[in-house]
């Protein structure tokens, strides 16, 4: 049953990263029907991050009263609203306010679905599982680049967006049928419902025993939280600690650079000295599909290597290949050592900077403080994506590929430092046993494995 709840939760995955690769083909679509001034395209282009930190800053708010699974429905109904407003946009300003809906839905999702997940899961699988979120948007790209690519021909923008009402509905329905989290349930006090919940997700039995000991668990972590509990905890130590750590990874993955790549594929590879807008958007899946191969991967690794070492991992794979596009850049080498060199940046990315910040996030909060601090994280991490998304075309024009790739070369290794210093080992580890480490005023980063 946890597979199931991963996959139908995962499902808003794919519409985050369709909603985000859409808008690559779909722009120059909308351009030759639209007036779009250079404002007008970023703000269009944007929309999307802008509403997502909305989202994410009312998501701890929502998940915490509706619980992690209801809340997944009215978002399912956003996607679908926001995609067909956009499929019959008359104006910019129509379609700006379509995207600005799919964001706000992105943005309530990219919290509360790795939270439903990571509460449903065993501990021992919770990192394969909530990594499906991340394998789920890197399909969301790929599928919206191929969408790209099949109908850039016939600049069927229209059909672009209403594509996305597809996975939506699929979301719907599958939600209907899954148990919510029974962490969620045992926090509103519905003991039988949690007992029933973890009965149904684990079949009775479950990788920290049976349904019962993970109830009696649940329990005995919530008797141990404080009452009268405030967003001010937060930022009191010790938990300021885990907050800086959830949003510096998101800030970390983001300044890495990787939505650049994302959303201006075709542009650099253009500025690298491709020959054809064809061969521009042929790469452009290239990188796609390694983005879906590697995280594959990681949820392989996530739970053999374990968080800390993948992402010191990752960190010097970025780090290493952001440096050899910089040097192809600047010694004039040409497309394929640039794209050799990007190919390596994503694949860096996709073990390990992807999925890893959604993994820790949802695994470093004590339950009473998850909803908040997880909100906080996710307001990082679209802030930091629109800020990059935004920045890239003003950066490039300012000081050129080589120099804006330095910067994300150099944030790398920062980050590389940061996940030695910081990050702590969660493979394998209760969320219940991280949350009385937490509660006994010890720093994350002493976290050390079970007895
Ligand atoms: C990031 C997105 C990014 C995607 C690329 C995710 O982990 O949060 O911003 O576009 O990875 O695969």
């Amino acid at each position: 049953m946890h597979y199931l709840v991963a996959a139908v939760a995962a499902i808003s995955g794919i519409l985050f990263g369709f909603d985000e690769g859409i808008i690559a083909g779909a722009a120059s679509a909308l351009k030759r029907e639209f007036v779009l001034t250079p404002f007008l395209e970023g703000l269009m282009t944007a929309a999307v991050p802008l509403g997502a930190v909305v989202g994410a800053a009312v998501s701890g708010r929502l998940t915490g009263t509706y619980g992690r699974r209801r809340i997944l429905i009215p978002v399912a109904l956003l996607f679908i609203l926001g995609s067909a407003l956009a499929a019959v946009a008359d104006s910019v300003w129509m379609l700006v306010g379509a995207r600005t809906l799919m964001g706000i839905a992105v943005g309530i999702s990219s919290m509360a679905a790795p939270l439903y997940i990571a509460e449903t899961a065993p501990k021992n699988l919770r990192g394969r599982l909530v990594s499906t979120f991340q394998l789920a948007i890197t399909v969301g790209i790929l599928v919206a680049y191929l969408v790209n690519l099949m109908l850039a021909e016939d600049d069927d923008w229209r059909l672009m967006f209403a594509l996305g009402i597809i996975p939506a509905v699929l979301l719907l329905a599958g939600l209907s049928r899954l148990p919510e989290s029974p962490r969620w349930l045992a926090q509103q006090g519905r003991w039988d419902d949690a007992a029933r919940a973890a009965m149904r997700l684990g079949g009775g039995r479950s990788a920290e025993g049976n349904a019962e000991a993970q109830v009696a668990a649940i329990r005995a972590a919530l008797a141990a939280e404080p009452v009268g509990e405030s967003l001010a905890t937060l930022f009191r130590r010790p938990m300021r600690a885990t907050v800086i750590v959830a949003m510096c990874l998101f800030l970390l993955q983001q300044l890495s650079g990787i939505n650049a790549v994302i959303y201006y594929a075709p542009q650099i590879f253009r500025a690298t000295g491709f020959a054809s807008e064809a061969t521009e958007l042929m790469a452009t899946v290239g990188i796609g599909a390694i983005n879906v191969a590697m995280t594959v991967v990681a949820m392989w690794l996530v739970e053999r290597l374990g968080r800390r070492r993948l992402l010191m991992v990752g960190f010097v794979g970025t780090a290493v290949s952001l440096a050899g596009l910089v040097l192809a850049t600047v010694l004039g080498g040409g497309g394929p050592w640039s794209l050799i060199a990007l190919g390596l940046f994503i694949a860096a990315f996709a073990v390990s900077l992807g999925p890893l910040p959604y993994v820790l996030m949802s695994e470093i909060f004590p339950l009473g403080m998850r909803g908040a601090g997880m909100s906080l994280a996710s307001i990082s991490n679209w802030g930091f994506n629109f800020m990059v998304v935004f920045s890239f075309p003003i950066l490039l024009a300012a000081i050129g590929l080589a120099g804006v790739f330095s910067i994300f070369a150099a944030m790398c290794c920062i980050g590389l430092i940061f996940a030695w210093r910081q990050v702590p080992e969660t493979r394998g580890i209760s969320l219940e046993h991280i949350e009385r480490h937490l509660r006994s005023g010890a720093p994350l980063s002493r976290l050390r494995p079970e007895d």
